[in-house]
């Protein structure tokens, strides 16, 4: 009698388990035809969406030109749009650039006196012809052998920056020259009163202020950094293969320089290295000048120290490209100096190349995109092109240098 009752019991927990089962069953098979239902709906909806409407929708990344510097004989590429750099930069209005200016930033530039222990200049840790603008090193060295801890960027084309400094903290060639006058490691003057002396115990530069600056020729530090930015914006360079290719030279390339620019820009490099200067930083574009940088982290960013943790904030500004290849070691941290593993570090963290699968969005598709790794070719052929980028004239310079040091 007791087995009895205890065996109905267990057959009656047995069916009700059933039917608990079969509840969840029909449960989730509904949830789950819920959720095609959705995804149905999900993809007629993208498919009922005109071809276009997404890149019509899509932020524009493409700089707003203008009129000055759209060149006329470019060859209408279909996208995305290569432009070159016009022969001047443009100036904000209360500091026109003028020829006797640029003269005098000139003279400032190379003065060495105008660093506490008068051993550096400008020029010191940003040599125009022998290192591109550069000092060639990894992070630069200031008054008393002191290292920074910043690579030294080229002066070159830095007109054409709306933010400058790797961080992008000034946000023009004036805020910028100031800086490194004051800046205890590197030319180390205790006040801008100091610089102002130190210009002034030099009477060959009284006519020189006063040409550049006829309505108020006094020696001050307003017009120091005038005059010195004025000289900046006379630094450019627009004489690389890939203008001459821009202008309609289509011999200006080779082969292996084109794929590397088809690439360039299928990659995805042009997101944030776009426009005349190849920087979303460029005074020709209006997006945002910054962008974290490693984006998706990788272990090759951490063997060059370039991992966020150890070093400071994430943010960059995104650097211009032009004569990239002639401004090496490169990132801030100046960490590496092979131009093929930071195009990889590039693919990788800021173009998630390295993830083998993700999900994303493409232009009509939510999908398991593939993201390979770009392939040593591929490597090579962008390399190829952002030598293209090289002025010839700082090339010529460069190449003597080295033959003759
Ligand atoms: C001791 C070496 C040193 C000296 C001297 C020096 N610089 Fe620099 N310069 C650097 C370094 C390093 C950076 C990057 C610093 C950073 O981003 O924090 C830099 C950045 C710049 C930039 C920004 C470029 C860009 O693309 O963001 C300009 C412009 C510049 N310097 C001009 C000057 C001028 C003008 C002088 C003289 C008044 C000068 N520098 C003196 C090392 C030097
Ligand atoms: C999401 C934005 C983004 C994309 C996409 C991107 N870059 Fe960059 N790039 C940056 C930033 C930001 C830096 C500065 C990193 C740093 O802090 O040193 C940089 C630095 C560089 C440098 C070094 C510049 C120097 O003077 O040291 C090169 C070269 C470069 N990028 C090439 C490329 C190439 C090639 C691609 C495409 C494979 C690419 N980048 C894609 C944002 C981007």
């Amino acid at each position: 009698m007791m087995t009895d009752v205890r065996e109905s019991t267990a057959t009656q927990a047995g069916v009700r388990n059933r039917r608990v089962g079969h509840w969840l069953m029909l449960v989730a098979v509904s949830v789950m035809l819920v959720i095609l239902g959705i995804k149905l709906a999900v993809y007629s909806f993208l498919n009922s969406v005109p071809d276009d409407f997404f890149a019509r929708h899509a932020p524009d990344l493409r700089p707003a030109v203008p009129d000055a510097v759209v060149m006329q004989e470019v060859e209408p590429v279909p996208g995305y749009l290569w432009q070159t750099l016009p022969a001047d930069a443009p100036a904000p209005l209360e500091n026109p650039t003028t020829a006797a200016k640029v003269a005098l930033g000139e003279k400032l530039f190379f003065d060495k006196n105008l660093s506490l222990d008068r051993s550096l200049a400008c020029a010191s840790c940003h040599e125009l012809y022998s290192y591109a603008g550069t000092d060639g090193a990894p992070v630069s060295t200031g008054i008393n052998g002191q290292k920074g801890n910043r690579n030294a960027p080229t002066v070159w084309n830095a007109a054409f920056q709306k933010r400058l400094f790797w961080d992008g903290r000034a946000e023009s060639l004036e805020q910028q020259a100031i800086k490194p006058f004051l800046n205890p490691i590197e030319m180390g003057m205790l006040s801008p009163a100091q610089i102002v002396e130190r210009v002034k115990e030099q009477a060959a530069y009284q006519p020189d202020f006063a040409a550049a600056f006829a309505d108020e020729p006094d020696i001050t530090i307003a017009n120091i950094v005038r005059a010195i930015a004025s000289y900046e914006r006379s630094l450019i360079t627009n004489d690389s293969p890939y203008d001459d290719y821009v202008r309609g030279d289509s011999a200006a390339l080779t082969e292996q320089q084109l794929s590397g620019m088809v690439l360039f820009e299928k990659t995805g490099c042009v997101h944030c290295h776009f426009g005349p200067n190849f920087s979303a930083a460029s005074i020709y574009n209006s997006g945002l000048p910054f962008r974290v940088f490693p984006a998706n982290p990788d272990p090759i960013t951490q063997q060059y120290g370039l991992n966020t943790e150890s070093d400071g904030p994430a943010v960059w500004r995104v650097p211009s490209l032009r004569n990239v290849a002639l401004t090496g070691p490169w990132f801030h941290n100046g960490a590496v100096d092979d131009l093929h593993d930071v195009v990889r570090i590039m693919a990788r963290t800021q173009l998630a190349r390295s993830q083998k699968r993700s999900f994303q969005w493409s232009a009509k598709k939510l999908g398991i995109i593939e993201n390979p790794d770009l392939t040593d070719q591929q490597v090579e052929d962008i390399v190829a092109f952002l030598k293209a980028l090289s002025s010839r004239r700082l090339t010529a310079a460069e190449q003597q240098h080295l033959t003759t040091r």
